[in-house]
């Protein structure tokens, strides 16, 4: 491995704890003093701003990229370079993330009793979820610090991005998943990116405990949400989504929690942007996290914000079935500093905003789903008010999670589940597939029926 030093006299990034503000090491994860967690912070950035670029001059110049056939240009991430550590143009690994789009949802925005509703859907990422733009800065930074081996802990989405970067970049991926408990699609993806997937009986949490040991005691680069690189990277999508609102902020982003980084993220990307003065306020930014696996909610409830109370977690929105969030110190100082607020919602409420959320062609895996189910409580607390614009985070795509929609559609997703007879409500919005003759009768009497 390359030798790294704190700074050197280019440097324009440094790490710092964000409890004792000390300095670390390049390729560390946590504050070798006190143990909290570490960030990116550029006080090499000139006075002008970053690169000595002023506001004006970045947001022309980020728009300009996007005519360019450079690598570095045509990923929605490095476009966004003089925002990011430095990490040579050779070492950067690409497959064209970020660019995302952003849709309007007029029926969901309908049903949430607000005038506004879009979405920005990081689910159209590369290997289909938002990790792919964290993942592109923490996976060149590990080649370029001289890894050769990456790994992660993940609930699904993690494990997909990383082995896809890793084989990309030339990198051996070593993924731990909890066995049984995420989904198909995402069980499927490691495998055939060449990762070498240990499926551990245990959960999410168990996960990251044995990984944390493996990685002090082997050469093996952590790709965790803890990994500040990636969170770097997961900053792009603030600055897009800025940019695709013409710097104009909206008044509320809804954003899923699991571990919790990527609130911190958005947040971070927005501190930076009125630092600079790329836009004068800030979004309030919410969290919303499954009823049943909502250790920042109560954390904020019971106590304040004072101690993590972590919990025992279990939803079927398996990608944020996390009880023990690496990251909620931070995700609390974005909801603090912007005025956001945590809310929870149950296993229907999900479901339900999830079907919503595909009725308007658009779809989403069932984590992501928790922003709308979250934003219709909001509405109701009267916290987000009718004619505010709303940006709901949508963090997966739908074909993440085949088996969920399938079972829902066929109205068998809560059979045997405490949820079973609450379900009836979702009868409506179930759209089974359905099995007939090879006859042409039985489709155009079934087209009459269903055009009425
Ligand atoms: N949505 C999806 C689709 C996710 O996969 C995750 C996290 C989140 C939301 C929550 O984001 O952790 O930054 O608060 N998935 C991780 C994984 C934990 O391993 O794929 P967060």
């Amino acid at each position: 491995m390359t030798e790294l030093a704190t700074r050197n006299s280019s440097s324009v990034s440094e790490l710092r704890c964000i409890g004792c503000r000390r300095t670390a090491l390049p390729d560390r994860f946590r504050c070798e003093s006190c143990r909290d967690l570490l960030e990116i912070l550029y006080p090499g950035w000139e006075p002008g701003g970053p690169a000595g670029l002023g506001a004006t001059a970045l947001r022309k110049l980020w728009l300009e990229r996007r005519k360019s056939f450079a690598p570095a240009d045509m990923s929605g991430v490095w476009r966004f370079r003089e925002m990011l550590p430095e990490i040579p143009a050779a070492q950067i690994i690409s497959i064209r993330e970020g660019n995302t789009p952003v849709y309007e949802l007029p029926h969901c925005a309908k049903v949430a009793g607000v005038k506004q509703l879009y979405a920005k859907h990081q689910g159209m990422n590369p290997t289909g979820s938002f990790k792919d733009t964290g993942m592109t800065v923490a996976a060149s930074f590990a080649r370029h610090a001289g890894y050769r081996w990456v790994a992660c802990a993940s609930t699904g989405n993690t494990s997909a991005s990383m082995a896809a970067y890793a084989a990309r970049g030339g990198l051996n991926s070593l993924v731990l998943i909890p066995d049984g408990k995420i989904s198909w699609g995402k069980l499927s993806q490691p495998p055939d990116y060449g990762a070498i997937t240990c499926q551990l009986k245990t959960d999410f949490d168990g996960c990251v405990r044995v990984l944390n040991e493996v990685v002090e005691r082997m050469p093996v680069y952590l790709l965790n949400s803890v990994n500040p690189y990636r969170v770097e990277g997961q900053k792009t999508a603030a600055f897009e989504l800025l940019e695709q609102f013409n710097w104009e902020p909206p008044d509320h982003v809804i954003v899923p929690g699991g571990n919790l980084a990527n609130s911190s993220a958005i947040g971070k990307a927005l501190r930076e942007m009125k630092q600079i003065g790329l836009v004068s306020r800030l979004p309030k930014i919410s969290v919303i996290q499954a009823e049943g696996a909502n250790p920042l909610v109560r954390t904020i409830r019971e106590n304040g914000g004072e101690k993590l109370i972590a919990v025992h977690a279990d939803t079927m929105a398996t990608a944020i079935r996390i009880g023990n969030p690496a990251s909620w110190k931070k995700a609390l100082r974005v909801i603090r500093e912007t005025g956001g607020a945590v809310e929870q919602v149950s296993e229907i409420e999900i479901a339900l905003a999830k079907a919503e959320i595909g009725a308007e062609g658009v779809g989403c895996e069932p984590a992501s789903a928790v922003t709308l189910a979250g934003l219709k409580k909001l509405v109701k607390q009267g916290f987000v008010k009718t004619n505010e614009s709303v940006v709901l985070i949508l963090t997966g795509h739908v074909l993440k999670d085949a088996d969920f929609t399938l079972k829902f559609h066929r109205g068998d997703l809560f059979e045997g589940t405490p949820y079973a007879a609450e379900s009836a409500g979702l009868k409506s919005h179930q759209r089974s597939p359905l099995v007939l003759e090879p006859s042409v009768d039985a489709v155009i009497d079934l087209l009459k029926s269903a055009d009425k």
